[in-house]
């Protein structure tokens, strides 16, 4: 990594991984000889639309999307999804089941509820949102429009780690804190949408990914800019795409497919988490308050025995150059995002300091 810069915890906006970062830098000013920078070209010129076709198709290549799935480049966050899922989504029996996992999913569901009747399949809120539920404590509704889960779940540091079975009812998933981190059978959705802040790309872009036969049923009170018909067929540009954030997505692809694919890069985010928690498994200081089996490779919570030294441990991290690694104000602690551009270097240097932390006021 480049002198000056900093180990990023962040969970999103987070870390890009630096080839990124110093391409974008190269073609700033003058991106393939049109003389200007990706930020001031138009979304109509012969430039850009090369960029997003390739952004397109390298998305397609990478997560493997079937030719049955439309892509996606939107605004308004994950969040927007929250509303634009149940829109589009829930119109034949104006019914869905959502499985609440934590503060996102709950956010979700609270959205949907202002367009159907929504059925709370499973919680683990009385839980501290500490696990995911088993398939078996799952109460789906057979003619619900669509099952809606948060596979990754940012705050708590939980995974889901089996893909749950819905029968013919589609699954919808957000994917925000955990896309590109390993492969996803994309023929097991109906629908994957995430924002692009954690393993995409800068803020600005979400990704939405959707089967064919899922698009078209909005109501005409759908806003334009929200129903996937329409965005489809303009490509995504519809009207003005969020086209930088586009033009670096590109760029993580790219660099995506010179790591080696999802496979080469879930290797790595494996052996990144797994050098966290066998440390914290071990530790006489630190803990981490997840079911085993469902622990998040992206994020990574721990605690201390006391909020006096948390807060110390943050600082003194941060003045060793590692940095946001406060955890969310509604659980405490510490949290440890480290998606896809997190350098292992960053993960050894963290469980290093950790050591030393240790060893000073266990
Ligand atoms: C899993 C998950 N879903 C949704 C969101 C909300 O995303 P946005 O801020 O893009 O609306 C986040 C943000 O961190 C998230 O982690």
């Amino acid at each position: 990594m480049s002198e000056n810069r900093v180990y990023n915890f962040s969970a999103g906006p987070s870390m890009l991984p630096e080839p990124v970062l110093l391409k974008a830098q190269k073609e700033l000013l003058n991106y393939n000889g049109s003389g200007m920078s990706v930020m001031e070209m138009s979304h109509r010129s012969k430039t850009y639309d090369e960029i997003i076709c390739e952004t397109e198709s390298l998305t397609r290549k990478v997560l493997n999307i079937p030719d049955n799935y439309k892509i996606l480049f939107l605004q308004g966050g994950a969040s927007l999804q929250f509303a634009a899922v149940p829109i589009n989504l829930m119109t034949k029996n104006r019914k869905a089941d959502y499985i609440i996992t934590g503060q996102f999913s709950k956010k979700a569901y609270q959205e949907a509820r202002k367009y159907g009747d929504i059925n709370v399949a499973a919680s683990t809120e009385s839980e501290n949102y500490s696990r995911i539920p088993a398939q078996s404590e799952l109460n789906l509704s057979p003619d619900a429009d669509y099952v809606h889960i948060c596979l990754n779940n940012t705050i708590y540091g939980t995974k889901w780690s089996y893909v749950p079975d819905t029968g013919a009812v589609p699954l919808v998933a957000d994917m925000s804190s955990c896309i590109l981190s390993e492969e996803v059978d994309v023929t097991g959705y109906g629908l994957i949408y995430a924002g692009a802040q954690k393993n995409m790309a800068p803020a600005g872009l979400t990704v939405v990914i959707v089967r064919e036969d899922l698009i078209g049923s909005a109501p005409d009170s759908c806003p334009t800019v929200m129903d996937y018909k329409i965005m489809s067929e303009h490509g995504s540009m519809y009207n003005t795409p969020p086209t930088f954030a586009i033009y670096i997505f590109k760029l993580v692809l790219e660099w995506v497919v010179s790591i080696g694919g999802l496979n080469a890069l879930n290797r790595i985010n494996r052996r990144k988490a797994a050098l966290l928690y066998d440390f914290i498994d071990k530790s006489r200081l630190f803990t981490n308050p997840v079911n085993k089996p469902d622990r998040s490779i992206m994020n990574v919570t721990f605690k201390t025995n006391s909020e006096e030294l948390d807060a110390l441990f943050v600082k003194q991290a941060a003045a060793n150059g590692l940095v946001t690694l406060k955890g969310h104000r509604s659980v405490g602690g510490m949290r440890a995002s480290i998606y896809n551009a997190m350098p292992v270097e960053g993960v050894m240097k963290l469980v290093e300091f950790m050591r030393e932390f240790e060893a000073e006021n266990a």
